[in-house]
């Protein structure tokens, strides 16, 4: 047995690749300048990497660069983005939409609207995970202010009709904002074509760093109304203060540029590895798919097992395997996943459930180790649970 596991959890979180720490490592301290210095050359040079960032980020999601904000990662780009556009228009309407299946890090923001005079609109999902356009056409009131709808879901790959979506907001006068950091990087984003008005990245979903992360907010007409929620220095145009994380945006524009230049490559081989993995894991008896398989990211897969001990499960898995069985935040509670509750899955199989996620470094022999590995252990614990 190896002393590490294999990872096949690469939405939980990516390592750093070699050439966006090589690319990090000078800001640290040769060009360890504060971006905001504007009266010396230290300041200069940071500011200058600032700006290359923005414009690498910015091109991944067809953008431009004045539209990016930098925040510390994905949790902080949401929170901005909800709270943000709520505070500021909070004399128009008071009413939000989201699904069920978002991210805690939307659905905990929205909790806490709610405590502050705000109304939320929580949308089931089919047993797919799909939403309905018609329930959200339904939903939407003459004081809705912000539809949110993540690109594509965490535990299950699922990808959300955003473009769809972006048009019924726009259609009712409603802002809408998508969670796009599972997407970024991995499919064709752009933000233009699809018509988000907002959308969150995460460096670390995409090899770049932790700690970081980007908003994206239209600039076109009509003004997106925000209220900053970090206040301080004024720095990103005062949407966002606080000194500038200038290796780890460093990073982060890195990452995306990487991410430019090898999505689609890496897309092709993981597809085919996943699908490898499920014809591997559909054999045995009581597994199934969850979320529609019809658009999906290229690299994920949720897979339950029925009628074995979910929790006695993961633990033997995660001996050599590190899946989980569902968002990476979630995965320390004993509570089946909310996205797969949301699906209509009994808290059972649930539990029962490994979301594998791969990535760069997933290979054929790392697919078959895997697939050989899950059939062993569901074995014995089917032969334990039937003979108890
Ligand atoms: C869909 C989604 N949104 C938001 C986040 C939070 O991102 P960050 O770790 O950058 O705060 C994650 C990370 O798990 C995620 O998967």
């Amino acid at each position: 047995m190896k002393a590490y596991p294999i990872y096949l959890d690469h939405n939980a979180t990516t390592p750093c690749h070699a050439s966006v720490l090589d690319e990090m490592l000078p800001y640290f301290r040769t060009h360890f300048g504060n971006a905001s210095s504007s009266h010396h050359p230290y300041g200069w040079i940071a500011e200058e990497a600032v700006e290359t960032a923005r414009e690498q980020v910015a091109e991944l999601i067809g953008a431009q660069s004045k539209e990016i904000v930098f925040t510390s990662g994905a949790t902080e780009a949401n929170n901005l983005a909800i709270r943000g556009v709520a505070f500021a228009q909070k004399e128009k309407g008071n009413h939000l939409i989201t699904l069920e299946t978002e991210h805690s890090a939307v659905l905990d923001t929205m909790k806490a609207l709610s405590q502050q005079g705000f109304e939320v609109s929580y949308l089931p999902v089919n047993a797919d995970g799909t939403v309905s356009l018609e329930l959200v056409k339904r939903t939407f009131r003459n004081n809705t202010i912000l539809l949110a709808a993540m690109y594509a879901n965490n535990e299950t790959g699922l990808i959300h009709p955003v473009r769809e979506l972006a048009a019924l907001a726009r259609e009712h006068g409603v802002l809408f904002f998508t969670d796009g950091v599972q997407a970024v990087g991995k499919i064709p984003v752009d933000v233009g074509e699809s018509g988000m008005d907002l959308m969150s990245l995460s460096a670390h979903k995409m090899y770049g760093p932790k700690g970081v992360g980007a908003l994206y907010l239209r600039k076109s007409k009509p003004h997106i109304p925000l209220e900053a929620q970090i206040t301080g220095g004024g720095q990103e145009t005062g949407r966002r203060s606080g000194t500038l994380n200038v290796p780890g945006i460093v990073g982060l524009g890195k990452a995306a540029d990487l991410a430019l230049n090898e999505f689609q490559e890496d897309a092709n081989r993981l597809s085919a590895l996943r699908d490898k993995l499920e014809a591997g894991l559909l054999e045995i008896e009581g597994s199934q798919i969850n979320g529609s398989t019809d658009s999906r990211l290229p690299h994920v897969s949720n897979i339950s097992f029925k009628g074995i001990p979910g929790k006695a499960f993961l633990i033997r898995i995660n001996k050599f395997l590190a899946v989980s069985s569902g968002a990476a935040c979630s995965s320390i509670t004993d509570k089946p996943s909310h996205v797969l509750s949301a699906m209509g899955l009994d808290a059972d199989t649930a539990m029962a459930t490994l979301r594998f996620s791969l990535g760069k470094s997933t290979t054929d022999k790392v697919i078959e180790d895997a697939i050989a590995f899950v059939r062993e252990v569901h074995k014995d614990l089917r032969y334990s649970s039937v003979s108890k």
